[in-house]
């Protein structure tokens, strides 16, 4: 072997090792002593092996002059390495034994309570066959009322009810704009749930927040009676309220809608150890859809009929959870929100 490539292979091989024990290292003392051995001036290996330079060519002198310094830094670079990885480690370190250390404090995150509350329910239809679709919360007009059989002059279209955007468009003042998009959007049969927020010109107070939770739910077939209707909603009322809940339909008014009815529900719950029925509640409003609405996206009313419903998941949360106060939904308070854990509730 000739002496250069004798004495290159012993470079690489100093530095193939010397990377590999630093790396180990796992004391400060240790690495220091690793400086020495290996790059120190007067015993470092690499120091050792350059004595003998001066038996080489020039020419070759100067190759293995270039491949010391590199293997030099590249030794030094890595202690480096290791004592900042060593300081760390330090800084970091607790005393696995000393048993008098307090407990850390470790958060669990837990789902907010209406998105717990919209799960459940979408849960339940999900399992009767809805498919869950979204709409845009920034809408116009035409989507918001016209399209729902309301007229413009209707007091939930005024200013003072619904936020407009200028120039056009509104926000959205309640999710059953997604009924007509949905229709736009899917030939009959249609089963959705549509749930998303909605904003209404409303003071920030216990029981009203300007942009709130709403769930849509339609249905639209040929053959969908009345019967489907009070079936579906009386079933989803059991199920997500108790089973010896008792649900009532009470006449009302939407302009979407044809009959209209609010859903009210009288709950058993648990009051000092007993159970007890509570008054009637009002959980939702819903109707068969108006013919008109039919009409607006081009179905012939004689030939589909279907039943809409809304409801509010953060109202039905505060019921479900005996929760006094809209706002604190929004405060985000961790000893509030992490009583919500599923295995808790
Ligand atoms: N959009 C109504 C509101 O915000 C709620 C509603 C009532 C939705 C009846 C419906 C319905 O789909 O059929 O007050």
């Amino acid at each position: 072997m000739s002496p250069k490539k004798d004495i290159l292979g012993r470079l690489f091989e100093i530095e193939k090792s010397a990377v590999k024990t630093i790396a180990e290292a796992d004391d400060i003392e240790t690495v220091e002593a690793l400086k020495v051995s290996l790059i120190g001036r007067r015993e470092g290996r690499l120091s050792e092996i350059l004595k003998k330079i001066s038996d080489l060519e020039p020419e070759t002198r100067r190759e293995v002059g270039a491949e010391s310094n590199r293997i030099k830094n590249v030794i030094t670079e890595a202690l480096s390495l290791a004592r900042e990885r060593l300081a760390l480690a330090k800084e970091n370190q607790i005393d696995l034994a000393d048993f008098t250390l307090p407990g850390r404090q470790t958060w669990e995150a837990s789902e907010h309570p209406i998105i717990r509350v919209i799960d459940e329910i979408w849960q339940i239809f999900q399992s009767m066959g809805f498919t869950r679709v979204r709409g845009p919360e920034i809408d116009t007009e035409w989507y918001n009322f016209e399209a729902l059989n309301t007229p413009l002059d209707h007091p939930a279209a005024d200013e003072q009810d619904t936020l407009y955007l200028r120039g056009s468009g509104l926000l959205r003042s309640h999710t059953s704009p997604v009924q007509i998009r949905t229709l736009e959007k899917h030939d009959p049969p249609v089963r959705v749930l549509a749930p998303g927020i909605v904003y209404r010109r409303d003071t920030y107070d216990a029981t009203h927040t300007p942009s709130f939770h709403q769930i849509e739910g339609l249905v639209v077939d040929e053959g969908i009676s009345f019967v489907d209707f009070k079936a579906t909603l009386a079933e989803f009322s059991r199920r997500f309220w108790g089973p010896n809940t008792r649900v009532r339909f009470r006449p009302s008014f939407f302009p979407f809608t044809e009959p209209s009815a609010e859903v009210d529900v009288r709950r058993i719950v648990m009051k000092e150890g007993k159970e007890m029925e509570t008054d009637w509640i009002e959980v939702m409003g819903a109707g068969m859809v108006d013919p008109n609405v039919l009409d607006n996206v081009g179905y012939d009313p004689e030939r589909y009929t279907g039943f809409a419903f809304g409801m509010g998941p953060g109202r039905m949360a505060l019921l479900k959870y005996g929760i006094p106060d809209l706002r604190m939904f929004f405060q985000n308070d961790v000893r509030f929100l992490s009583q919500f854990s599923r295995d808790r509730v």
